[in-house]
């Protein structure tokens, strides 16, 4: 089988798949520790989907008012809803403080007070003295371009280091031992269509999140999920893939993400009525609660028939009050967007809007240092040796059953950072490595082969358009039984027909026809965990809100669900425990209770 394709072999002591902000950080702070260090990615980095990050990153810095990171920990546990693992969140929030310092001085081109400090705005969910007090203003800004801002910067640094970069790769499978362990990656060069076998001591997977199987999405084209796709064919399961994300602010038809930090400098959410709705939700945050609040109280808004538009389908954002000078300022990357996707001049309309696919809470399990964990031989918490996840494509668990806008830039520095220490702590650089096992190789190979000669009669988009209407519409921001099952079904005839897919391109040269197709099977994969997932946990919490089971249910599920896919698309459920304990004398843990805003 291999024959029949070209491979070249390369040797690292890391390899990085992904250059978004969790990619770059990990790629150059593994360069830093000594460790040869390879970064591979589908796109140029600085067109990874980081560069889209609007409003923030946040951090204690209390630049502009009180401010603590014992109440970020606070508040990331209680947005978590207590699914957050609660050693992660207190690792993260500690962190955050000198990793956005390091941001300054990599030459991050924060927004700026009078004194000339970074500028920090609220954003939901994010307050002060435990939740006793007013809302922080914790979330550090460059204006609304901040992850354009963070990626280039970090891009810049990559350069100034001594990794190496392969652009224009997709990664095709993981390299699996016997043992269980990670030896490297196959990855296909765009360009030429040569493969390229990456051996190393470690195999980072930094490749994003996997929004595009919804049909609506913040997330660019690119959001594939194809490092959860991976690990999924390497027979590793995915955490807590039910808890999706939707962005109460995406543009009402586009899509396009209109930035939570309109309503940190003031914005309003208002139904037909022109009624700032927010304030019978959330009394004490009101807009500013957090987005999966905002989201079911849009949705309701819009069932109740007090939406906007022609089909009373959506709700208005409006910000005609905050004046030209913070609009232009604060905000100017939103104005343009608003302008070009809804034909919209803010300063004078409200922008139509409406709850959007935008953020994975599940991914690939890792503990805080971003090694990948599995459960084995009754361990919840047992190493898979080789394997390390950062950024959306994992699930530390920081951000548990809903994330707090800002936490996710935050996430990618501060995990980028950790992976980078543990290999350094735990390898020798130019270590020699194990044999490669062929079989796995040859596995990979052959699954390129028969999708790229795939001579079934549905086409690549017939399937993808299937797959997104019907996660769009059953497993969305409300959930019942009947909704979930019903997709659970139409999800398995969905995941069959891939059998039947159609690509028209043979050749390896620039083929998209193959790596969208490859990507769909990413998709399909992940999409399949995520409503199995929906369908099983039978309660409600963050972004899983159940109309048949509206309460949480701490003692049935304050648990990780942990769901692997075979090949056929048979779905296995298992659980690991939610840390508590926040494994630091530094700050205690915080008992489950009611979640009020
Ligand atoms: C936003 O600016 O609203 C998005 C940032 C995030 O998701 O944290």
């Amino acid at each position: 089988m291999s024959s029949a394709y070209q491979i070249q072999e390369h040797t690292y002591d890391m390899v990085v798949v992904g250059a978004g902000g969790a990619g770059l950080r990990a790629t150059f702070g593994l360069a830093q520790k000594g460790l040869k260090t390879a970064c591979i990615t589908k796109v140029f980095p600085t067109r990874s989907h980081t560069v889209a990050a609007q409003g923030g990153i946040a951090a204690a810095l209390a630049n502009m008012g009180n401010d603590n990171w014992r109440f970020h920990f606070y508040d990331t546990v209680k947005g978590s809803d207590w699914l957050g693992d609660q050693d992660a969140i207190a690792y993260m929030c500690r962190e955050a403080i000198p990793a956005v310092v390091e941001l300054e001085h990599y030459g991050v081109p924060f927004s700026r007070t009078e004194e000339g400090k970074i500028y920090q705005r609220p954003f939901g969910g994010m307050t002060t003295e435990y939740g006793e007090g007013p809302p922080a203003q914790r979330t550090c800004a460059a204006a609304d371009r901040t992850g354009h801002a963070i990626l280039h910067t970090l891009y810049q640094q990559s350069l100034a280091h001594d990794a190496e970069f392969f652009v224009e790769y997709f990664a095709l499978d993981l390299i699996m031992d016997d043992d269980g362990s990670c030896r490297g990656v196959l990855a296909l060069d765009m360009n030429d269509g040569t493969l390229h076998l990456f051996r190393a001591q470690g195999t980072v997977l930094a490749t994003g999140g996997y929004g595009r199987a919804y049909f609506s999405a913040t997330s660019a084209h690119t959001c594939t999920g194809d490092g959860g796709g991976m690990a999924l064919r390497a027979g590793l399961g995915l955490q807590d893939m039910e808890f999706v994300q939707f962005h109460p602010t995406g543009i009402y038809g586009a899509g396009c993400l209109i930035t939570e930090g309109v309503r940190g400098e003031g914005g309003i959410l208002r139904n037909s009525n022109g009624e700032r709705f927010m304030e019978r939700y959330a009394p004490s945050v009101k807009d500013l609660a957090p987005r999966d609040m905002v989201s079911r109280s849009m949705t309701m808004e819009i069932r109740e028939g007090r939406g906007v538009g022609e089909h009373k389908d959506h709700i208005l954002l409006d910000l005609t009050h905050l004046g030209p000078e913070v609009i232009h300022k604060k905000l100017p990357g939103i104005a343009e967007s608003a302008r070009i996707f809804a034909g919209v001049d803010v300063e004078k309309e409200p922008i139509p809007v409406i709850p959007t696919v935008h953020y994975n809470m599940g991914g690939i399990p890792t503990n805080y240092h971003g090694e990948v964990v599995q459960i084995r031989d009754g361990n919840p918490d047992a190493v898979v040796e080789g394997l390390y996840s950062i950024g959306e494509a994992a699930c530390v668990s920081v951000h548990g059953a809903n994330r707090l806008g800002s936490n996710s830039l935050l996430d990618l520095v501060v995990f980028g950072r950790a992976v980078a220490n543990k290999a350094a702590e735990k390898l020798t650089p130019g270590a020699a490595l194990p044999d490669v096992p062929q079989a796995s190789v040859d596995k990979a190979i052959a699954r390129l082969d028969k999708i790229r000669n795939a001579n079934g009669s549905t086409p690549t988009a017939v399937i993808r358009d299937r797959m997104q209407r019907t996660m769009q519409a059953d497993a969305a921001v409300f959930r019942t039984q009947e909704t979930l099952s019903e997709g659970v079904e139409k999800m398995k005839e969905i995941y069959a027909s891939f059998e039947d897919v159609q690509t028209t391109d043979r050749s390896l040269i620039w083929n998209s026809d193959l790596i969208e197709t490859l990507e769909l099977k990413n998709l399909l994969d992940q999409a399949m965990v995520t409503i199995v997932g929906a369908e099983n946990r039978k309660e409600s919490r963050g972004a899983h809100a159940r109309e048949d089971f509206p309460n949480r249910d701490d003692v049935n599920w304050m648990k990780h669900t942990l769901c692997s896919i075979d090949e056929q698309g048979n779905t296995t459920i298992t659980y690991r425990p939610v840390h508590l304990d926040t494994n630091t004398s530094e700050v205690a843990s915080i008992p489950p209770k009611e979640r009020k805003y």
